[in-house]
């Protein structure tokens, strides 16, 4: 006999919708509890939305049968508007030639060549640092961040004015894409008004700015090898190269994918050690241990650093920066005795799925060690994602986060400044109130 799918109508979602809108997770939550791990939210005029927290579902759309699902538009229509079409919001045969061409520039060995720029940028922005007063610790995050991946991709060529600018461009064009999606019944207004058409200009300038890079470098290689070069070498099967307009649209992708992300997760888990005093003195003896040995090599200095790499999962585990994957059914599949219309929207909340008490001992308790063990969380545990689409940068974003880690707990003790941790669930799980405070360590 055939399964009725859970359905909750529009009218609960309308009782509540101010709320929901602000902060959807503790509706969601309410009703995975109420209903289990799949619930339908009928929107209307034959519209629905399918919430699931079940692993095993999550990997049949996204590695299984994952011929058989594509995104929803948010990702491949309305983000198309502000960074054009690259890896992350491409569909069909033109993502599988891009990523055939783009995955062997993040293969580790690449990676590990850019490790050397990543510690000097990290080393540089460390010395802004306040020290000794209560400061919120996600903008220096996020403008970290997005140095770190604006000087992977070029290097000296840029300089530090054009950072800030791409990164205020990157900002704007995210913040009117959340208002489009928050606001859709205003969608008409941010056109009428001139809003849409002026930020979308912006992402032109940004375009402009990335071709000068571009172009430069075309006459006069560089001297130490980035992304930038790796990309520009990187060749299709027929030994063709990149058009300039793909090139662009990959880099403004890989801002756009790798800056957020990883700031929050940064965010989140300065604040985790900042609760923590006991994680915060192992991770902390962890890296000075391997200061005082001597060791400077940066690959021996992520590998070594077992503990900070426990802890950057389990933070992610708590506090996923991509906290729903979302994909679309292309035709009609059945699934535990359920059947699924063709073109459903299934949302895979990967919070729920982080938290769910029958997955995972103690689940809302912060235990990095639960990832030292020899257990094997692959089933339930996907911070970047699975199968084919799973994150290209995740070994960039993991490196990137323990070496700035490494130079952080071995310089200073961080105190917290927050009751709890908040978030702002927008298209990707924010921070907010990240209020710390940094003393430096005698023998730092
Ligand atoms: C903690 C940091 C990060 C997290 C949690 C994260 C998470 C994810 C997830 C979950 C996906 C899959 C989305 C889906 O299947 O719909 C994804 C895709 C992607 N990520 Fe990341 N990411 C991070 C950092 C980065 C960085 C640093 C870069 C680049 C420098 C990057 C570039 C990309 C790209 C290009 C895609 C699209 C891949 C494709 O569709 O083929 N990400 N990321």
């Amino acid at each position: 006999m055939q399964k009725k799918i859970p359905a909750v109508s529009v009218f609960q979602f309308l009782r509540h919708s101010a709320k929901i809108l602000k902060n959807p997770l503790p509706f969601h939550k309410k009703n995975f509890d109420k209903h289990g791990d799949l619930f339908q939210l009928n929107l209307g005029l034959g519209k629905s939305v399918l919430f699931c927290r079940d692993p095993e579902l999550a990997l049949v759309a996204l590695q299984k049968e994952q011929k058989n699902f594509r995104k929803s538009d948010i990702q491949t229509k309305d983000l198309v508007k502000y960074v054009g079409k690259g890896l992350l919001t491409n569909e069909g045969e033109d993502w599988k030639k891009q990523r055939k061409l783009l995955q062997p520039t993040f293969y580790k060995k690449n990676i590990v060549s850019l490790l050397g720029i990543m510690q000097d940028a990290i080393h540089l922005e460390m010395k802004q640092l306040p020290i000794q007063q209560k400061f919120d610790i996600f903008p220096f995050f996020s403008t970290l961040a997005f140095k770190v991946v604006a000087k992977s991709l070029f290097g000296d060529a840029i300089t530090t004015d054009e950072i800030y600018r791409l990164q205020h461009i990157t900002e704007e064009a995210q913040m009117m894409l959340v208002k489009e999606l928050r606001q859709p019944y205003k969608k008409w207004w941010f056109s009428l008004s001139g809003e849409l058409r002026d930020k979308i200009q912006l992402t032109d300038e940004a375009r402009d700015l990335i071709l000068s890079i571009i172009k430069k470098r075309k006459s006069k290689p560089s001297q130490s090898e980035d992304l930038l070069d790796l990309l520009l070498q990187s060749t299709y099967d027929d030994g063709s190269v990149m058009t300039e307009k793909q090139l662009l649209d990959e880099i403004l992708i890989l801002f756009i994918a790798g800056h957020e992300t990883t700031s929050n997760a940064l965010t989140f888990t300065a604040q985790l050690i900042a609760q923590d005093q006991k994680c915060q003195d192992i991770l902390t003896k962890e890296a000075q241990d391997l200061v005082s040995s001597g060791k400077s090599d940066l690959v021996g200095i992520i590998q070594s650093s077992q503990h900070l790499s426990n802890t950057l999962n389990e933070s992610m585990r708590l506090y996923p920066p991509v906290y729903f994957i979302d994909r679309v059914n292309n035709k009609k599949f059945t699934y535990k005795n359920m059947e699924f219309p063709e073109n459903t929207t299934f949302l895979f909340s990967l919070y729920a799925m982080h938290r769910k008490e029958e997955l995972w001992e103690n689940p809302l308790q912060f235990i990095p060690e639960r990832f030292s063990t020899e257990k094997n969380f692959s089933k339930q545990f996907f911070p970047f994602g699975a199968g084919p689409r799973k994150c290209i940068g995740n070994n960039f974003a993991m490196y990137e986060m323990i070496l700035i880690f490494h130079q952080l707990l071995s310089k200073f003790q961080i105190t917290p400044h927050f009751k709890e941790i908040e978030i702002t669930p927008l298209i990707s799980l924010k921070p907010k109130n990240a209020w710390v405070s940094l003393t430096k360590r005698k023998n730092g």
